[in-house]
């Protein structure tokens, strides 16, 4: 049977880095089924953080979120799944930490909207976008057996 998937780009924000939350977030993407097709621990530049975020600039948080994503590292990850933005966004819970559902990453480990551990693309159109400022295409594993893969 061939089940069609979708990449979903994640990233795990400073304040989730300096927490030591790395392990559980990706952890709980694998539990899910979901693969990983690329990972890595960086410092972002405020170039990226402007591409990535040029959707909010002029709103009154921008420069704040701008200086807040480039002040530690950060861990930019790509997913494989089916319909995988719904699913991790779900996992990933409502951008406001003290109003996501328990269970959810941010429902169970934040308390704001500023520091809100992760950032998920919203939509499937954008996620070839978001990757791309962070990923070469060559940096994507190419499809690989996946043990744990139920779909
Ligand atoms: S909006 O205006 O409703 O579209 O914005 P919102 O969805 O609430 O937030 C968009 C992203 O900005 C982050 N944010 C902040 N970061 C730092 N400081 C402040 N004050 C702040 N306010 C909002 C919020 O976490 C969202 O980031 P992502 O990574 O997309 O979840």
């Amino acid at each position: 049977m061939i089940t069609m998937t979708q990449l979903e780009f994640v990233m795990i924000k400073p304040d989730g880095v300096k927490r030591g939350l790395v392990g559980e977030i990706i952890k709980r993407f694998e539990n899910k089924g979901l693969k990983l097709r690329a990972l890595k621990m960086i410092k972002m530049s405020k170039e990226q953080a402007i591409e990535l975020y040029k959707e909010h600039e002029g709103k009154p948080f921008f420069d704040d979120l701008v200086n807040y994503v480039t002040s530690g590292p950060v861990v930019v990850m790509v997913v494989e799944g089916p319909r995988a933005v719904e699913v991790v966004r779900r996992m990933v819970g409502a951008t406001d930490g003290a109003e996501a559902e328990p269970g959810s990453i941010r429902g169970d480990f934040a308390l704001s909207k500023a520091r809100n551990i992760v950032h998920a693309t919203d939509s499937p159109e954008k996620v070839e976008r978001e990757m791309s400022i962070f990923f070469k295409k060559e940096e994507l594993v190419e499809d690989y057996e996946f043990a744990h893969a139920i779909y």
